[in-house]
């Protein structure tokens, strides 16, 4: 198809008028990231004009943080990656300064721009104001945490009648109501257990725990949580091994800490049905290393990246008769991250799991 000049122009301002009037916020950048168009839903999500934004460097004035509030435009601006990588990039929701110098929750797709010669001369970022998303995650979160807070001392009245009954402090039993109310009571235990994950969670999504800094002894509280746990491992036939080698000194809370080691070596002995676990205490490099190694079900590969969400429970779960909320892991993924930890998977289905959390050495810890 030939375009004349007119024809030409005709696409050009067609272009410019779907590119002003679109829903998601879009603005375009050259290789040095100083904005050449901007569009008006970027003005109306933002409040910057057009006039104020075009010629300004991207980073001078809505520079994204995540939800940490860590700057992305040193090392990991989504514009850059896709000008590097050649391909556009979702980079999920990040924060974007706005005129009033509030933080915007914005959802951000890159991608780069070439010109007729397939030279790169920038980057295209589209956005969508992600606000009231937010306002109805918090909404979410205060309700699941009030309701399981109501839901606590019920609980715990019932827990506590049933024991009286039980224990025929109020009139004898017979063994076949002893075993029913015995079901019942395993019940409610695992309903407090979910209620408990469930403050636990908000409490720490929500950044209001703090941590306690002090050093831990990591051998005395893998030794308690064994303690604890073997009872279940002897009950279902398993062997447990704690194997401890040098490990450098660390901190952290240890009340919470305690958490991790629980939740990795209780689900590592729900998860194996034959053969046993094998607890490690030791050092990677600068950090210390606990690993713990199950010869269990394991989690299938494509799996492997959603065991940290919230109530995700793999398919290999239900062959071993645990229950479970799938808590736990989101729990101790936030507990690791508070104590600037890292946690890692391996894992094959019908072999077994290995769940590795590192941990910094107390002279590199930032607070002491
Ligand atoms: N050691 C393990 N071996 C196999 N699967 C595991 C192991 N640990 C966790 N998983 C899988 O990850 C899921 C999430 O774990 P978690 O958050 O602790 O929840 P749950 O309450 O189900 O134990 C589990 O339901 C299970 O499918
Ligand atoms: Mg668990």
């Amino acid at each position: 198809m030939h375009v004349d000049d007119d024809g030409t122009r005709r696409v050009e301002r067609e272009l410019d008028r779907i590119f002003a009037s679109l829903g998601h916020g879009m603005y375009v950048v050259d290789t040095e990231r100083r904005i050449l168009l901007w569009n008006r839903a970027a003005e109306s999500i933002l409040g910057w004009s057009e006039e104020e934004a075009l010629g300004r460097s991207c980073r001078e004035f809505i520079g994204h943080t995540d939800d940490n509030g860590r700057q992305l435009c040193d090392e990991d601006c989504p514009l850059v990656a896709s000008m590097g990588e050649s391909h556009s990039i979702f980079a999920g929701t990040v924060w974007g300064q706005s005129r009033d110098g509030v933080k915007i929750p914005v959802n951000v797709s890159c991608a780069p721009l070439f010109d007729g010669d397939g030279k790169l001369v920038g980057a295209v970022e589209v956005f969508s104001d992600m606000t009231h998303e937010k306002e109805l995650e918090s909404f979410k979160n205060s309700m699941v945490s009030v309701v399981a807070h109501e839901l606590r001392t019920p609980l715990t009245s019932m827990k506590g009648y049933l024991e009286l009954v039980i224990d025929g402090e109020v009139g004898g039993v017979t063994g076949q109501q002893r075993e029913f109310l015995g079901i019942v009571e395993s019940n409610v235990v695992r309903l407090e257990e979910l209620v408990n994950d469930l403050l636990d969670l908000g409490r720490l999504e929500s950044g209001r725990v703090v941590v306690h800094w002090e050093p831990m002894d990591l051998e005395t509280m893998l030794g308690e949580t064994l303690d604890t746990l073997r009872p279940m491992a002897v009950e279902r036939g398993l062997r447990l091994d704690f194997e401890v080698s040098e490990t450098p000194p660390v901190q952290g809370d240890r009340q919470l800490f305690a958490r991790v080691l629980s939740n990795l070596v209780s689900n590592a002995v729900k998860y194996t049905v034959e053969g046993g676990i094998t607890i490690r205490l030791g050092r990677d490099g600068d950090r210390a290393s606990i690993e713990v190694e199950d010869t269990g079900v394991g989690i299938p590969e494509d799996e492997l990246g959603l065991v940290l969400e919230k109530f995700f429970r793999a398919s290999t779960a239900a062959g071993t008769g645990s229950t479970g909320s799938g808590l736990g892991l989101s729990i101790t993924g936030e507990i690791v991250e508070k104590h600037d930890g890292e946690l890692r998977l391996q894992s094959t289905v019908g072999k077994g799991s290995r769940f590795t959390v590192l941990l910094p050495s107390a002279k590199d810890a930032t607070i002491l």
